[in-house]
């Protein structure tokens, strides 16, 4: 089904076809500013007026004498230099609301199920994942959730960071001081294993010797001696454990493709890119120079593929990846989810792919960067004692506060809940406060974090929408029970009498707009933003629309206009990775 905004630029372009025999008039449509406008304006024919060689406001007259709007608005009329306002049909609307209404996937088309490669969360063996890893996992897994319910065939890849010349180091400081973490799956677990890495690093930094030795057993990974990938495999299950957990606490599904996953494919970018005579030597280093990538005096900046003692690296293994799932993947898309510090690295990888011909249209390489996660006085969040925060601590704080909060929420009610009860929803609300908080934001600024804040039961967080979707249900639930209807009707017939009616069903009918929006430029702000004016838009309606107290006919539309801002809280909350409850 189109949308409506979708249908009406059709329209108008066959209008300005018809009137004037062009193409590709790009058709600038916008959403009305003020009620009595109607409901959207189309500008273009501004735009129009040099090719065409006439006034404005005369080839806005022309274009609605070809107009053929009469199933969806009222006569649209021309405004100042040359808007055309168009005012939807109540009937239209009535009808497309049905047909929402009857539908599951509330009106919401599939795509051709083109291949897309989400690259997200990717954190790194024997670290801490870091709020950076957090923002990367929660944006992309709702970017992931909302492309799979378009249709398309994702691929979530955890690009996890398990391999390079750290590992020497780190292998080589545990056979020393710690040969046990080497051998036995339960020696060490993640923060141990930090420490460890950060007593290795102290030591590579003063002790010369170590580093040769540090060298040594690079060189024995990378030759595969068993030992040694037996001594790394472990080092990875370790750091996977820990990372598992928090997937499971925030309910994210990857795949896992380390970095490893591309080494037998490492040489095979050196060679191509020899071949196809993009490489020069810098310094004893194999790399590639595009043409307006420059260092800070504003010389040619090389990318290095392969350092003098042969080793390759980070940009390397990304170019593998593209490699890899162009080719094997056959993906039509690949996006990375990836803060914003490594723009420049995204830019001259894509760029020496798109070189090599590894990334030819109509395959697109989209960088999704986000901003910083700041803790209250504006710098990089920390712990008080200036360390790195545990994400494990973070999500645990999170539940502990919305536990306290909703304890002291139902000893003021008077209410008694189960412990159960109140342990379930404590997990849900704090875990969805710290999404919610996150999505919310557009992804490129920094955002301060804030508990208070996103536990808040007013404005645009968690707790206030899940609250939202529990009232409109239970409004539903309650009036349909006492009015003896089926809870669940799958047709409905709906009468838009009252403003409130007529504004909260074109906000309803806008949700695959948003989607459609996100589904290109990857923001899913959007959808929180779409969320909280439904339950506003929803409150204006009940508070100046009685339900029960209607007569039938109206009643019942009533009653299904409440069904379908639930059912459309549900599904939106469920794209941004939130399960909603039965109450709070
Ligand atoms: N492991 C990297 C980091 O922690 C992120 C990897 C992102 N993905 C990629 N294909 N480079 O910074």
């Amino acid at each position: 089904m189109l949308s409506t905004a979708e249908t009406l630029k059709q329209r108008f372009q066959q209008a300005a076809k018809a009137a004037y025999g062009l193409d590709d008039v790009d058709p600038v449509l916008v959403e009305a500013t003020r009620p009595e406008f109607g409901d959207f304006q189309y500008n273009a024919a501004l735009g129009m007026a040099k090719t065409v060689g006439a006034a404005p406001r005369a080839i806005a007259e022309k274009i609605v004498s070809y107009l053929q709007l009469n199933d969806v608005s009222e006569p649209p009329t021309v405004a100042g230099p040359g808007f055309i306002n168009v005012r939807l049909k109540t009937d239209y609307l009535e009808k497309s609301l049905a047909r929402v209404y009857a539908d599951d996937r509330l009106g919401i088309a599939t795509a051709t199920p083109e291949r897309i490669v989400t690259d997200f969360s990717s954190p790194n063996v024997a670290k801490e994942m870091h709020v950076g890893h957090l923002r990367s996992t929660i944006i992309g897994d709702s970017i992931a959730r909302i492309l799979e319910f378009l249709g398309y065939d994702v691929l979530r890849i955890n690009h996890i960071g398990d391999w390079g010349t750290q590992f020497g180091m780190l292998i080589g400081y545990l056979r020393e001081a710690y040969p046990d973490a080497l051998t036995k799956s339960e020696a060490v677990d993640l923060s141990g294993l930090v420490n460890l890495y950060k007593q290795a690093k102290a030591r590579f930094d003063e002790d010369p010797d170590f580093q040769e030795e540090a060298r040594l057993e690079v060189v024995k990974l990378q030759s595969e001696m068993p030992d040694s990938i037996q001594a790394w495999k472990l080092l990875c299950a370790q750091s996977r454990r820990a990372f598992e957990e928090i997937y499971r606490i925030l309910d994210v599904k990857l795949i896992e493709r380390g970095e490893s996953f591309y080494n037998d494919h490492l040489s095979a970018v050196v060679t191509d890119l020899d071949g196809k005579g993009l490489l020069s030597e810098s310094d004893g280093a194999l790399c590639v120079f595009v043409e307006g990538f420059t260092n800070k005096d504003g010389g040619p900046l090389p990318l290095i593929v392969q350092k003098s003692d042969g080793g390759y690296n980070y940009s390397t293994t990304d170019l593998a990846a593209i490699r890899y799932r162009v080719d094997v993947d056959k993906a039509r898309k690949l996006i990375y989810v990836v803060d914003a510090g490594q723009r420049d690295h995204f830019e001259h990888v894509f760029a020496v792919a798109r070189l090599a011909g590894w990334a030819a249209p109509p395959v697109e390489l989209q960088h999704v960067p986000f901003g910083l996660v700041q803790g209250a006085d504006g710098k990089k969040l920390k712990t008080r004692s200036g360390d790195t925060i545990r994400l494990q601590d973070l999500l645990d704080e999170a539940v502990q506060r919305a536990r306290d909060l909703l304890d002291s929420r139902l000893a003021e009610e008077g209410r008694d809940e189960s412990d159960e009860w109140r342990a379930s929803t404590a997990r849900i609300v704090g875990i969805a406060a710290v999404k919610y908080a996150d999505l919310s934001q557009n992804r490129v600024s920094d955002y301060v974090f804030s508990f208070d804040k996103m536990l808040a039961l007013q404005g645009n967080t968690a707790p206030y929408m899940l609250y939202a979707y529990v009232r409109v249900q239970g409004i539903y639930r309650k009036a349909a029970d006492a009015a003896g209807m089926a809870s669940t009707l799958s047709t409905a017939t709906f009468h838009l009498a009252e403003p409130q009616e007529r504004t909260l069903a074109r906000h309803l009918l806008d949700l695959d707009d948003i989607l459609a929006k996100i589904s290109t430029d990857y923001l899913p702000n959007r959808l929180c933003q779409y969320l909280f004016e439904l339950s506003q838009k929803f409150n204006q309606f009940y508070e100046n629309c009685p339900v029960l107290g209607a007569q039938a006919d109206v009643r019942a539309s009533r009653l299904a206009l409440c069904d379908l801002t639930a059912r459309t809280l549900k599904l939106g909350l469920s794209l941004l990775g939130i399960p909603t409850v039965d109450r709070l």
